[in-house]
């Protein structure tokens, strides 16, 4: 059962559970669907229109419409995927995740709160912060660029678990001068200073101290310690892609933008 709560239903021939199904209250094998009904307050809530209390007063004043007709009592079963939706008149569009890319600046924490520290949740509109978005794994808090954020689970472990090896790309500069016997290293798979065996990775010279270094795992300042066990400590990183998505160039650090499916799509191919 995801986060989402997910439930196998059956389906009436309204969205609004209660509403009469089928013909004679008969259900066809025509009308057999998976259906994930969910209350309307929770439903309002996950699209981030206000907190949970607050939808329950808006739905309660009557100013939510569900399939043309108002519906007053938050606890109501729908399902969103089928559902019209409407608050004060206006469609809302429901999509049961949501996921975004995030150019993550320096300084700021990858993480959904801190008391002290601006974290990566801080940069989104309040709207997104009611979502239940969080990172797609964690670059450090001096690291900057592409950084994805959902409430999907599932998408996040396929990034992020070396079973799928989804590559992330970064860019390094480093104190020293790396070389081809770096690049061979780590083509290798480097063995860090502790014995943690890493898989093999792909260095590329791009200066004379900066390289590009791309892995398909995640372990712990997983670049800066590969570039630390060749004697080239990092100075900076920046993350550039995720599989074959990379961070737009006119996507100022600090914004953020909504993935389409094609984006979705190339975080799982291959640059
Ligand atoms: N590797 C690191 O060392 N730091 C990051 O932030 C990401 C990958």
């Amino acid at each position: 059962m995801s986060r989402k709560n997910r439930r196998l239903s059956r389906r009436s021939s309204s969205s609004v559970t209660g509403a009469p199904a089928g013909a004679a209250g008969l259900i066809f094998p025509s009308e057999v669907r998976a259906v994930e009904t969910m209350r309307l307050d929770k439903v309002l809530c996950d699209l981030g229109t206000a907190p949970r209390s607050e939808v329950k007063k808006m739905i309660r004043a009557g100013r939510v419409c569900v399939d043309g007709r108002p519906v007053t009592a938050p606890e109501t079963k729908i399902d969103p995927s089928a559902a019209s939706i409407m608050l004060d008149g206006e469609r809302l569009a429901w999509k049961k995740y949501h996921y975004y890319m995030l150019n993550k600046p320096a300084g700021v924490l990858t993480a959904t709160e801190d008391r002290r520290q601006k974290t990566v949740l801080d940069l989104l509109t309040p709207q997104l912060q009611r979502m239940g978005l969080f990172p797609v794994g964690r670059l450090d808090r001096d690291t900057r660029g592409l950084l994805l954020l959902t409430d999907d689970g599932d998408f996040a472990h396929r990034v992020i678990s070396p079973k799928f090896a989804v590559e992330k790309r970064y860019n390094a500069r480093v104190e020293g001068i790396p070389d081809e016997a770096d690049a061979a290293a780590f083509a290798e798979g480097l063995v860090l200073g502790d014995g943690t065996q890493c898989r093999p990775a792909r260095l590329e010279i791009t200066g004379t101290d900066r390289c590009s270094v791309t892995v398909t795992e995640g372990k712990y300042h997983q670049v800066k310690r590969m570039l630390s066990s060749r004697g080239k400590p990092v100075v900076e990183l920046k993350r550039l892609s995720i599989g074959a998505l990379s961070l737009p160039d006119d996507l100022a650090e600090g914004a953020f933008r909504e993935l389409d499916e094609e984006d979705l799509c190339r975080v799982f191919m291959v640059r």
